[in-house]
């Protein structure tokens, strides 16, 4: 077995009903609490064991969150019930560095968690994470550098978190792009680029993500985790001249299906949110290229002469009469995630827009 495998079922062997330690990986460790081979891991392991050393392979420190287990410097809150949900549990969101991602990352860290911020735009997430650690005064955030459509990325991305941390109780799969245009018009390319991220993105993830959460569940059979993919209201209703983008978001719910009815196997449940628009972000509000001063530019709302008329057009169609943020969509993931008992469902976020029939 290799530092890959190890980690997963270490952080498995240590579950504690909810989640287990986190898991560092080292080259060597000197005078490690516990030496033995890999065949022997699971029934030498011994509650309380901070340090494992296995023949061949390297080392391995335990620990309640990752200062702990680097300095044994833990200063981790103490959380009960319905709050601890996400409570040092190593969550990962692609597309974290920008709009609901990062949203979702600043939620899931006030929550208790260690958050990966998988992004293209790797120095945007190594700046987030700075300064969520510099605000939580330990370590709660890293960031990894991934391209979702690039298998080879992907997989190191996963590789990285499993030898940073041990394992991966939440991934949130976030990353997704917008290209609108006619059916008529638009070009393959286009086209292919949306699916691309959106769709096979990930079906890449969540293929090099289960396997570590595989190893996890195998020492207990009660280690749950989860996937959740942010598709949109567009996942459940057809868009008008925005078809790749639908289309694409239609198809990850059958993907959550389907991998849902395979993944409860491992106790891997996998979910999806389906968020109305976040007028607050930068896919709307971004003041040169943002939605708003596109549809305000190409006179797309009749008689709109501000930004303020295109936008309280659009939030006049939400009964709520406003826009959706990473802080309601990530009440949905917690939601999924506390929940025992659901699988392969997508969950509307849209303040009444979209409803489920
Ligand atoms: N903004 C909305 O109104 C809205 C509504 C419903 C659903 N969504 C969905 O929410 C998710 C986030 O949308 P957003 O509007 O916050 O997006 P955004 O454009 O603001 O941010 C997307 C992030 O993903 C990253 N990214 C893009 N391609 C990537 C790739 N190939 N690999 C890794 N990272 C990549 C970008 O660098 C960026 O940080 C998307 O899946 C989107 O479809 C958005």
């Amino acid at each position: 077995m290799k530092a890959l495998e190890i980690a997963p079922l270490l952080r498995g062997l240590t579950f504690d009903g909810e989640k287990g330690d986190i898991v560092v990986f080292k080259e060597t460790i000197e005078n490690a609490d516990l030496t033995c081979t890999a065949e022997e891991l699971d029934a030498k392991y011994q509650i309380g064991v901070r340090s494992v050393s296995v023949d061949g392979v390297g080392g391995f420190l335990l620990g309640e969150d990752y200062d702990d287990a680097v300095n044994g410097t833990s200063n981790v809150r103490k959380i009960y019930g319905r709050a601890a949900v996400a409570n040092n549990k190593v969550c990962v969101v692609t597309g974290g560095a920008q709009g609901f991602g990062e949203g979702i990352v600043r939620e899931l860290v006030k929550n208790g968690a260690i958050v990966f911020i998988a992004d293209m735009n790797v120095d945007g997430a190594k700046k987030l994470a700075g300064e969520l650690n510099k605000q939580a005064g330990r370590t709660v955030a890293f960031g990894v550098a991934v391209n979702v459509t690039d298998e080879e990325s992907v997989k190191a991305m996963m590789d990285e978190i499993v030898l940073t941390v041990g394992g991966i109780d939440l991934f949130v799969s976030n990353a997704g792009v917008l290209k609108a245009g006619s059916v008529k018009e638009m070009t393959l390319k286009d086209f292919e680029f949306v699916t691309d991220v959106n769709y096979i993105g990930f079906f890449l993830c969540t293929k090099h993500v289960a396997p570590v959460m595989e190893l996890m569940n195998k020492p207990s059979g009660k280690y749950f985790t989860d996937i959740v993919t942010i598709s949109s209201k567009s996942a459940l209703e057809g868009s008008n001249k925005n078809a790749a983008y639908a289309g694409s978001k239609f198809g990850s719910v059958g993907l959550v299906q389907s991998f849902a009815k395979e993944l409860v196997a491992d106790n891997t449940k996998v979910n999806t949110v389906c968020p109305g628009n976040f007028f607050d972000g930068p896919l709307w509000s971004d003041p040169e290229r943002g939605l708003f001063v596109q549809y305000l530019n190409t006179g797309k709302v009749p008689g709109a002469k501000t930004l303020d008329d295109v936008r309280s057009f659009y939030e006049a169609q939400v009964p709520m009469n406003r826009g959706c943020d990473g802080e309601d969509v990530t009440k949905a993931i917690l939601y999924s995630v506390e929940q025992k008992y659901e699988t392969g469902q997508a969950i509307p976020v849209t303040g009444g827009q979209v409803m489920l029939n």
